[in-house]
């Protein structure tokens, strides 16, 4: 028995040896120089270093995929099409990926590194997603752990986002800058204003850094991003249910539809802990006495 633990153990050891050894080879020794990146089927592909992941590539030229896990390959938002030169599928992006979209060669960009001439397809909404420097406007406090932080957008053409989107906000950290998703709580119609309801999570990077921003502070941010957006049909009854910072993208969808559709039905129903972790109460009440289809139901479970 103590044989085949011995062995099982050198076996162990020697394959992290070989997996590091490659690690390092690869990262030091091989050069994959320069290679192309097309995109669409575009007529000039970018030309971009070999070596780096596909998500870096696209960011140093200005094309923001969403990643919420920084590139570590735990969130799965960064999914694109690569049609050629991707390299096989690794085990790490399978979870995160059907059956559907492992047969149209859907992949996690910041896990296919670029080591050949690379083909892929990102959709229009994508390629629109901007990079926003913006400074701090207002903070407010609406509850023990919640924040309500508006970023005032330098860039005079400001953004055009559909309510229910959402924005990632670079944060500092000791291993480099960090992005998280933040759904915009500001409506469609404040162009030059992106506003975020965000949580405290203890310990938590970007929260914290959001917490801790003061009037005047710059902050950067890319975006909009998000196929979660308010359905404009105007005979489709809308209802919005959550809690805590789940009311960012409902605040946003229920101030644009009052605002180009009155006539609208909608129901929110926002759910708290308790009275402590109300907030909003008093402005849809008063939006709920404007709009007669608008039905609001605060509900407390303790
Ligand atoms: C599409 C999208 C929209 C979002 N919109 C909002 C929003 O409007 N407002 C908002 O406040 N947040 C929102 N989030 C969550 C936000 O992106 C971050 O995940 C959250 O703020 C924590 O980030 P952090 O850097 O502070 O924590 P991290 O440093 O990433 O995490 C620190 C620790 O906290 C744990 N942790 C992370 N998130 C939570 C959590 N929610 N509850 C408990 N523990 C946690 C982690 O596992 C880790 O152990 C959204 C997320 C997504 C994907
Ligand atoms: S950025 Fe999170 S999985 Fe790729």
């Amino acid at each position: 028995m103590a044989l085949y633990l011995n062995a099982a153990f050198v076996f162990a050891g020697l394959t992290a040896v070989l997996a590091i050894g490659l690690i390092v080879a690869e990262r030091f020794l091989v050069n994959y120089g320069i290679c192309k990146l097309d995109i669409n089927a575009g007529e000039e592909p970018l030309e971009v270093e070999g070596g780096q992941t596909l998500l870096s590539a696209l960011y140093a030229n200005e094309i923001f995929i969403p990643s919420a896990c920084g590139g570590k390959g735990s969130c799965g938002f960064c999914k694109i099409t690569v049609t050629s030169g991707g390299g096989p599928l690794l085990p790490i992006e399978k979870p995160f990926l059907t059956r559907n979209e492992i047969r149209s060669d859907v992949r996690l960009a910041c896990q296919v590194k670029i080591r050949e001439d690379i083909f892929v397809r990102i959709p229009s909404d994508l390629l629109n997603v901007k990079l926003f420097d913006a400074s701090v406007e207002a903070v407010r406090e609406l509850t023990y752990d919640m924040k309500e932080v508006r970023f005032k957008i330098s860039d005079p053409e400001g953004i055009l986002q559909r309510p229910g989107q959402y924005v990632q906000v670079q944060a500092p950290s000791p291993e480099g800058p960090i992005f998280r998703a933040y759904s915009i709580s500001s409506p469609a119609y404040e162009t030059d204003v992106v506003e975020l309801v965000v949580r405290q999570i203890p310990d938590g990077i970007c929260s914290t850094y959001i917490h801790n921003l003061q009037e005047g502070d710059a902050v950067t941010f890319t975006g909009p991003y998000g196929e979660f957006y308010l359905n404009e049909d105007p005979d489709t009854e809308i209802v919005c249910v959550g809690g805590g910072a789940g009311m960012a993208p409902m605040k946003n969808i229920i101030y644009s539809l009052y605002d180009k559709q009155p006539d609208r039905v909608c129901w929110l129903f926002f759910g708290c802990r308790t009275t402590q972790d109300i907030f909003y109460l008093e402005e849809f009440k008063e939006l709920a006495e404007k709009y007669p289809n608008f039905n609001l139901i605060y509900a407390l479970s303790d």
